[in-house]
C-alpha cells in the first residue's frame, strides 16, 4: 500500500471490532432493500465491481454473491482484516485493497463496470477528490450507487421533540450549513464520532463537477417512528456520461 493516509481516513480502525460485531459479525453479507433495489435495476453478475469503503466487506459479499468480481477497498486496516479473514473462511474471489477513496491510487482508469459505496460518503473527509476518483476508475457509460445518512435530517445539531398533544414525532434540524467535519455524540456507539456534513446541493453539485449524472434517488421509510416522518437515509444511483455523448457535444 503506497497511499497517503491519515488518522481521519483511518478512524474506523478505533471501532472495527465493535462494527464488525455489530454489522455482520457471519459474514454472510449485507441485507439492505433499497441497495438490492438499486443494484438489481443494472448489471452486476460477470461485472468487475469495486466496493469502496468496503469496511469489514459485507457490501463486497452481497456484490460477489450476485455473480460480480468484486474489489474491496477500504483506508481501515483492521477493517480490512475482518473482510480477509471472512474471504478466506468463505472464498467470494474478491480482491481486498488497503487504499484511500481520494486517490484509488492502485485501480486504474476505466478498470470497472460500477461502484459500490454503502454508508460511507459522509465518513471518508474529502468528496470531490472521492468522487472524482470513482468516476476515473468507472468505465464510460457505467455506474455508480451510493448510500449516506440523509444530510438533511442528520446535521449536526439534529435532534428529536415528542409532541405533547398527540405522541407524535418531530424531527429538529440545525447547523444545516455548517459544513465539514463534525462530532457527535449521538451517532451510533459502534461509529466514530466524528463525520462529514455536506449539504445536498454539495454532494449534487459534486456529482456533476465529477460527471456522475443522477439517474435515480430513494429516500426510503426507515423503522423507527421519527424515520416514518422524514428519511433518515438516501440512496442513489449515477451513470459515468458516456465519452461518445461528451465528443457529440463538444
Ligand atoms: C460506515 S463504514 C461502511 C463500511 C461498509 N461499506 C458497510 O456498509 O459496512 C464507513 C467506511 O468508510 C471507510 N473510509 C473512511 N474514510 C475512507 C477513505 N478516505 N478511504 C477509504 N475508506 C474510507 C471507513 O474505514 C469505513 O470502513
Amino acid at each position: 500500500m503506497s497511499e497517503r493516509m491519515t488518522a481521519d481516513d483511518a478512524a474506523y480502525d478505533d471501532v472495527a471490532d465493535a462494527y464488525h460485531q455489530a454489522v455482520d459479525p457471519d459474514g454472510t453479507g449485507l441485507h439492505d432493500a433499497t441497495l438490492d433495489e438499486l443494484v438489481g435495476e443494472v448489471e452486476v453478475a460477470g461485472r468487475r465491481v469495486l466496493a469502496l469503503a468496503c469496511g469489514q466487506g459485507r457490501d463486497a459479499r452481497l456484490l460477489a454473491d450476485l455473480g460480480a468480481s468484486v474489489v474491496g477497498v477500504d483506508a481501515s486496516a483492521r477493517m480490512l482484516a475482518h473482510a480477509r479473514r471472512l474471504e478466506d473462511a468463505k472464498p467470494r474471489g474478491i480482491a481486498y485493497v488497503h487504499g484511500n477513496a481520494h486517490s484509488l491510487s492502485d485501480l486504474g482508469d476505466g478498470s470497472f463496470d460500477g461502484v459500490v459505496c454503502h454508508m460511507a460518503l459522509m465518513d471518508i473527509p474529502e468528496l470531490e477528490p472521492t468522487l472524482a476518483a470513482v468516476a476515473r476508475v468507472l468505465r464510460p457509460g457505467s455506474w455508480f450507487v451510493f448510500s449516506i445518512v440523509h444530510p438533511c435530517y442528520k446535521a449536526p445539531a439534529a435532534g428529536e421533540l415528542v409532541d405533547h398533544v398527540d405522541g407524535s414525532v418531530r424531527r429538529t434540524v440545525g447547523r444545516y450549513f455548517e459544513e465539514g467535519p463534525f462530532d457527535s455524540v449521538t451517532r451510533w456507539d459502534v461509529l466514530p464520532r466524528r463525520a462529514y456534513l455536506r449539504m445536498l446541493s454539495t454532494y449534487v453539485n459534486a456529482l456533476v463537477a465529477a460527471g456522475l449524472l443522477i439517474v435515480r434517488m430513494v429516500e426510503p421509510v426507515g423503522d423507527r417512528p421519527v424515520w416514518q416522518t422524514v428519511p433518515g437515509l438516501l440512496y442513489a444511483r449515477c451513470q459515468k456520461a458516456a465519452v461518445a455523448a461528451t465528443a457529440a457535444t463538444a
